[in-house]
């Protein structure tokens, strides 16, 4: 039998649903279809398979997902030349977000070079598009017609069933993919038995962590460290519209080394309430023991490679049951299990191609959670395997870190927006990580999860001239470069920082006001005395709007100056048009300081960009 390759590189597990929609239409036309992460699958097999369909989605900055990396530099290779695909169909879906600069641009470069590569394109490459009212799906229903329908004309033996297999009016659900076994509690009490609290927290974090199906291949399970908070500040007035707050925590477990410009990454608690109301609605005993495993495992190897936790615990630290929204086969799968005739209705029309706009704005529009659906639909009692499978992960959120360790040795900082929106439904809705961490006492005591990594911005050395460029929360790496810097200058000399920033108004969200002000005086690192500046833009003071590009704009010929004396740009922030619109004022910058067309400024940023002096930091 022919076997028809699905490979995805996800980020935030839209392409994974992507490609197991892909994958399961596939089955039921008849196909066998093997579906890999890419990092799962060793490329240098590529040039033996017949058909290969790529589910790639392209992060803010038009970045490869992190499980794509390695695949990505192996077929970058100069040796491989242009037969080397040769013989090998493949199809490209892409998964982006037009609002972003480099939309796609992921989708794009791997279908050019599978095409240099010699490869030969089953359909041309179809383009999800978050901005679309029906989202990426919007694009991969029909996308998915003409892959089918081309490749039975290519490739008729794949598709036995033929192309048209109508799917919709049958419920046709496959084997969930993992298996639950309970475990009696004798076997599980010598797992902790002379373990602390926190290592018992963290054997138990760390176990439900890595049991859970859609865990990505490079967590690390078990957290770094644990945080306790020390200090929860707002850094905006009450009624200014933001909510942003600083946050000091102290190392509770092990005391990590960061450096400035890294990420923190924290796994929010969930609310006990909902957490019991999940359990309950989907009548799952709290107190029993379990370990999850993939079913392809036997049981020997089931048995044995993880720690049973609790069934609460599991849901606690790695479902999310009252933030994200399900996936759409959750609600397929739903349908599979509804009792009731006008509920497995609805569910029929949700799973149709005409309930697929309905379906998004009841769902995804709406973040509807999974206990608000389960809610909708009680008639629905979905065994606890497939709850396991499609209810969506909880995950870890990232912030930049906003101190420098060299000056709180024992601490790390974050600068967090607290978020909030209405739905399109006037529905109220909290982002669960910033609501959490909002909400933390100092008083309370609670053991704060966190993991440490790499971000985009490298530490800079002393004797680097930096031009910084942060509105918003953007300045939180910023505070710990100039902490870090002003404990240098007190016994070296080093090189000038300036710094731009900007926020709605002045007495309303101006983070760390007083701090940077007290750096741009009296000798401070961003003091012109020291050869620096801080430079803000209130955008909202005046009719017109003023940002940190006419900041930049007015004081071109400082940034010029930097520049040629080798300075390196740092720009990080939230919005996501920022950080292509500071990038085209440094080349206006360029081009005007230095008298060279727009092209070849354009070029000159790319070069410095090349060379590790130009670095963005984004997230929405
Ligand atoms: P606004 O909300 O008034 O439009 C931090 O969020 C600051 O960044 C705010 O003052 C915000 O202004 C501003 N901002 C929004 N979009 C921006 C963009 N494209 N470039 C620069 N600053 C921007």
């Amino acid at each position: 039998m022919h076997k028809l390759l699905i490979l995805y590189a996800t980020q935030t597990g839209n392409a994974l649903d992507a490609a197991e929609r892909l994958s399961r239409l596939a089955e039921r036309r008849g196909c066998l279809v093997f579906l890999l992460s890419l990092d799962q699958y060793d490329p240098s097999l590529l040039p033996q398979e017949e058909a290969v369909i790529f589910v790639v989605s392209t992060t803010g900055q038009g970045d490869t997902p992190d499980s794509m990396k390695v695949f990505w530099r192996y077929l970058l290779q100069r040796n491989l030349g242009q037969h080397w695909l040769k013989g090998v169909h493949y199809a490209v879906f892409g998964l982006g977000d037009s609002s972003y600069q480099k939309y796609n641009f992921v989708a794009k470069k791997l279908e050019k070079r599978l095409l240099d590569l010699g490869g030969t394109a089953i359909v041309e490459r179809g383009l999800g598009d978050d901005q679309h009212p029906s989202g990426y799906e919007a694009s991969l229903d029909p996308w998915m017609s003409s892959l089918w329908r081309m490749l039975n004309m290519i490739k008729p033996e794949f598709l036995s069933n033929g192309p048209d297999v109508v799917i919709e009016d049958t419920v046709l659900i496959d084997q969930p993919k993992v298996r639950i076994t309970y475990h009696s509690i004798e076997n599980v009490e010598s797992h902790f038995s002379s373990a602390s609290d926190l290592t018992s927290l963290n054997i138990q974090i760390g176990s439900a962590r890595s049991m859970h199906p859609g865990k990505s291949s490079s967590d690390r399970s078990r957290p770094d460290s644990f945080l306790k908070t020390v200090k929860n500040l707002p850094l905006t007035r009450l009624n200014s519209g933001k909510d942003v707050r600083h946050f000091e925590f102290e190392f509770v477990s092990n005391a990590l080394e960061y450096e400035t410009g890294d990420v923190l990454e924290i796994l929010p608690g969930q609310d006990s309430a909902a957490v019991d109301a999940f359990i309950q609605r989907c009548n799952l005993d709290p107190d029993s023991f379990i370990t999850v495993s993939p079913r392809e495992m036997d049981d020997q190897n089931a048995h044995h490679s993880s720690i049973p936790v609790k069934l609460k615990t599991f849901v606690q630290f790695s479902m999310d049951v009252d933030s994200a929204s399900p996936r759409r086969y959750f609600f397929e799968v739903m349908r599979f299990f509804a009792t009731a005739e006008h509920e497995r209705e609805r569910l029929q029309y949700f799973g149709s191609p005409e309930g697929r706009d309905d379906l998004y704005q009841y769902n995804q529009r709406e973040r509807r959670t999974v206990l608000e659906v389960l809610d909708d639909f009680p008639a629905v009692q979905m065994p606890f395997e497939w709850l396991v499978q499609l209810v969506p992960p909880l995950k870890t959120r990232a912030f930049s870190i906003s101190s420098a360790q060299s000056v709180h040795p024992n601490q790390v900082h974050l600068t967090v927006n607290v978020v909030s929106w209405t739905t399109p439904y006037k529905r109220k809705k909290k982002g669960l990580c910033s609501s959490w961490l909002a909400a933390l006492d100092p008083r309370d005591g609670i053991y704060v999860p966190a993991w440490f990594h790499k971000g985009s911005l490298p530490t800079p050395s002393p004797s680097l001239p930096l031009i910084l460029v942060g509105p918003g929360t953007g300045c939180a790496p910023f505070r710990g470069f100039i902490e870090e810097r002003a404990l240098q200058s007190r016994t070296n000399s080093t090189a000038p920082v300036i710094f731009f920033f900007g926020c709605r108004n002045e007495d309303g969200d101006f983070l760390y006001r007083d701090f940077w002000l007290s750096h741009s005086q009296n000798k401070g690192v961003l003091s012109e005395a020291k050869g620096g500046g801080f430079y803000v833009a209130f955008s909202r003071d005046q009719p017109q709007k003023v940002y940190v590009q006419h900041k930049m704009r007015e004081h071109r010929q400082r940034i010029w100056n930097l520049l040629a004396e080798g300075a390196a740009v740092y720009v990080a922030g939230s919005s996501t048009k920022m950080p292509a619109d500071v990038t085209s004022t440094f080349e206006e910058i360029v081009s005007k300081e230095n008298d060279v067309s727009r092209e070849d400024a354009a070029r000159w940023i790319r070069a410095l960009e090349k060379c590790g002096k130009y670095h963005v930091e984004a997230w929405s």
